[in-house]
Protein backbone atom coordinates (compact mmCIF):
# COMPACT_ATOMS: atom_id res chain seq x y z
CA UNK A 1 0.00 0.00 0.00
CA UNK A 2 1.22 3.09 -1.14
CA UNK A 3 2.04 6.17 1.83
CA UNK A 4 1.69 9.48 1.59
CA UNK A 5 3.55 11.93 4.23
CA UNK A 6 2.22 15.34 4.63
CA UNK A 7 3.33 18.43 7.12
CA UNK A 8 0.51 19.12 9.03
CA UNK A 9 0.54 22.33 11.63
CA UNK A 10 3.84 21.82 11.53
CA UNK A 11 4.82 17.83 12.17
CA UNK A 12 5.61 15.42 9.76
CA UNK A 13 2.64 12.59 9.55
CA UNK A 14 2.76 9.42 7.12
CA UNK A 15 0.14 6.91 6.62
CA UNK A 16 -1.31 5.07 4.07
CA UNK A 17 -2.95 6.70 1.08
CA UNK A 18 -3.87 4.23 -1.87
CA UNK A 19 -3.99 6.06 -5.02
CA UNK A 20 -7.21 8.61 -5.33
CA UNK A 21 -7.52 8.72 -1.70
CA UNK A 22 -8.63 12.58 -1.05
CA UNK A 23 -6.82 14.90 1.13
CA UNK A 24 -10.06 14.69 3.43
CA UNK A 25 -9.90 11.06 3.65
CA UNK A 26 -6.59 11.53 4.63
CA UNK A 27 -6.81 13.73 7.33
CA UNK A 28 -10.05 13.34 8.94
CA UNK A 29 -10.57 8.92 8.57
CA UNK A 30 -6.01 8.19 8.56
CA UNK A 31 -4.79 10.94 10.64
CA UNK A 32 -8.14 11.37 12.87
CA UNK A 33 -7.19 15.14 13.37
CA UNK A 34 -10.22 16.95 15.19
CA UNK A 35 -11.45 20.45 13.21
CA UNK A 36 -11.06 18.28 10.08
CA UNK A 37 -14.60 18.19 8.66
CA UNK A 38 -16.08 15.60 6.29
CA UNK A 39 -19.51 17.41 4.79
CA UNK A 40 -20.73 17.01 1.24
CA UNK A 41 -17.28 15.63 -0.30
CA UNK A 42 -18.10 17.29 -3.36
CA UNK A 43 -16.49 20.66 -3.34
CA UNK A 44 -19.60 22.68 -2.38
CA UNK A 45 -20.13 22.80 1.31
CA UNK A 46 -16.93 24.47 2.62
CA UNK A 47 -16.58 22.23 5.87
CA UNK A 48 -13.49 20.35 4.39
CA UNK A 49 -11.54 23.62 4.08
CA UNK A 50 -7.69 23.56 5.27
CA UNK A 51 -4.81 25.73 4.25
CA UNK A 52 -2.27 24.48 1.82
CA UNK A 53 0.46 26.50 1.51
CA UNK A 54 -1.56 29.56 3.29
CA UNK A 55 -4.64 29.17 0.24
CA UNK A 56 -7.88 28.10 1.78
CA UNK A 57 -8.48 24.59 0.27
CA UNK A 58 -11.57 22.05 0.01
CA UNK A 59 -9.96 18.95 0.96
CA UNK A 60 -12.17 16.93 -0.70
CA UNK A 61 -11.14 18.30 -3.82
CA UNK A 62 -7.76 17.08 -4.35
CA UNK A 63 -5.76 13.55 -3.54
CA UNK A 64 -3.14 13.60 -1.01
CA UNK A 65 -0.78 12.13 -2.94
CA UNK A 66 -0.63 15.93 -4.60
CA UNK A 67 -0.12 17.22 -1.46
CA UNK A 68 3.12 15.76 -0.14
CA UNK A 69 5.74 18.37 0.45
CA UNK A 70 3.25 21.25 0.92
CA UNK A 71 2.36 22.62 4.47
CA UNK A 72 -0.95 22.05 5.97
CA UNK A 73 -2.95 24.07 8.55
CA UNK A 74 -6.12 22.73 10.19
CA UNK A 75 -7.89 24.71 13.04
CA UNK A 76 -5.75 23.35 15.51
CA UNK A 77 -2.79 25.16 13.91
CA UNK A 78 -3.95 28.54 14.24
CA UNK A 79 -3.62 28.47 18.20
CA UNK A 80 -0.95 30.96 18.99
CA UNK A 81 1.47 30.80 22.27
CA UNK A 82 -1.08 28.37 23.61
CA UNK A 83 -4.20 30.34 22.82
CA UNK A 84 -7.29 31.08 20.19
CA UNK A 85 -6.15 32.65 17.26
CA UNK A 86 -8.43 36.07 16.73
CA UNK A 87 -10.96 35.25 14.36
CA UNK A 88 -11.21 32.07 16.57
CA UNK A 89 -11.82 33.84 19.22
CA UNK A 90 -14.23 36.40 17.58
CA UNK A 91 -16.22 33.34 16.61
CA UNK A 92 -16.57 32.30 20.04
CA UNK A 93 -17.48 35.88 21.19
CA UNK A 94 -19.92 36.99 18.34
CA UNK A 95 -20.76 33.78 16.49
CA UNK A 96 -23.03 32.25 18.56
CA UNK A 97 -22.58 28.98 16.88
CA UNK A 98 -25.25 26.40 17.05
CA UNK A 99 -23.60 22.25 16.07
CA UNK A 100 -20.32 23.98 14.81
CA UNK A 101 -20.01 21.97 12.29
CA UNK A 102 -19.07 24.47 9.36
CA UNK A 103 -17.14 26.29 11.68
CA UNK A 104 -13.18 24.79 10.58
CA UNK A 105 -13.34 25.63 7.34
CA UNK A 106 -14.98 29.40 7.84
CA UNK A 107 -12.65 29.70 10.54
CA UNK A 108 -9.38 29.37 8.17
CA UNK A 109 -11.08 30.69 5.16
CA UNK A 110 -11.79 33.90 7.26
CA UNK A 111 -7.90 33.97 8.33
CA UNK A 112 -6.85 33.79 4.52
CA UNK A 113 -9.41 36.77 3.83
CA UNK A 114 -8.87 38.99 6.70
CA UNK A 115 -4.77 38.66 6.21
CA UNK A 116 -5.09 39.03 2.23
CA UNK A 117 -7.47 42.09 1.99
CA UNK A 118 -7.30 45.85 2.49
CA UNK A 119 -8.76 46.39 5.57
CA UNK A 120 -11.79 47.54 6.43
CA UNK A 121 -13.88 44.59 4.98
CA UNK A 122 -17.60 45.05 4.07
CA UNK A 123 -19.85 42.81 4.94
CA UNK A 124 -20.60 42.09 1.30
CA UNK A 125 -16.70 41.93 1.05
CA UNK A 126 -17.12 39.13 3.72
CA UNK A 127 -20.30 37.22 2.52
CA UNK A 128 -18.97 37.15 -0.82
CA UNK A 129 -15.94 35.59 0.10
CA UNK A 130 -17.59 32.95 3.01
CA UNK A 131 -20.20 32.47 0.88
CA UNK A 132 -18.88 29.20 -0.01
CA UNK A 133 -19.33 27.96 3.42
CA UNK A 134 -22.50 26.25 4.04
CA UNK A 135 -24.37 26.63 7.27
CA UNK A 136 -26.67 24.53 8.35
CA UNK A 137 -27.80 25.88 11.30
CA UNK A 138 -28.45 29.87 9.26
CA UNK A 139 -25.89 31.08 11.47
CA UNK A 140 -24.55 33.49 8.81
CA UNK A 141 -25.56 37.10 9.56
CA UNK A 142 -23.34 35.97 13.09
CA UNK A 143 -20.33 34.52 10.75
CA UNK A 144 -20.10 38.17 8.98
CA UNK A 145 -20.22 39.91 12.74
CA UNK A 146 -17.54 37.91 14.50
CA UNK A 147 -15.00 37.82 10.28
CA UNK A 148 -16.15 41.71 10.78
CA UNK A 149 -14.91 42.17 14.82
CA UNK A 150 -11.83 39.86 13.91
CA UNK A 151 -11.00 42.32 11.04
CA UNK A 152 -10.57 45.19 13.92
CA UNK A 153 -9.19 43.48 15.90
CA UNK A 154 -6.37 42.09 13.76
CA UNK A 155 -6.10 45.52 11.98
CA UNK A 156 -5.35 47.09 15.37
CA UNK A 157 -2.77 44.38 16.33
CA UNK A 158 -1.00 44.43 13.23
S1 LIG B 1 -16.78 18.25 2.36
FE1 LIG B 1 -15.45 19.33 1.03
S2 LIG B 1 -16.63 20.99 0.30
FE2 LIG B 1 -18.05 19.80 1.47
S1 LIG C 1 -23.36 26.26 13.29
FE1 LIG C 1 -24.24 24.39 12.61
S2 LIG C 1 -23.62 24.22 10.53
FE2 LIG C 1 -22.96 26.19 11.13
Amino acid sequence: MPCATLRVNGREHTAEAPAGMTLLEFLHDRLQLPGVRAGCEEGTCGACTVLVGGRATRACMITAAACEGKPFTTLKGLARNGGMHPVQQAFLRHASLLCGFCTPGAVLEAVVLIEDETRPLTHRRIRQALGGHVCHCGMHHRIVAAVEKADRRMGRLK
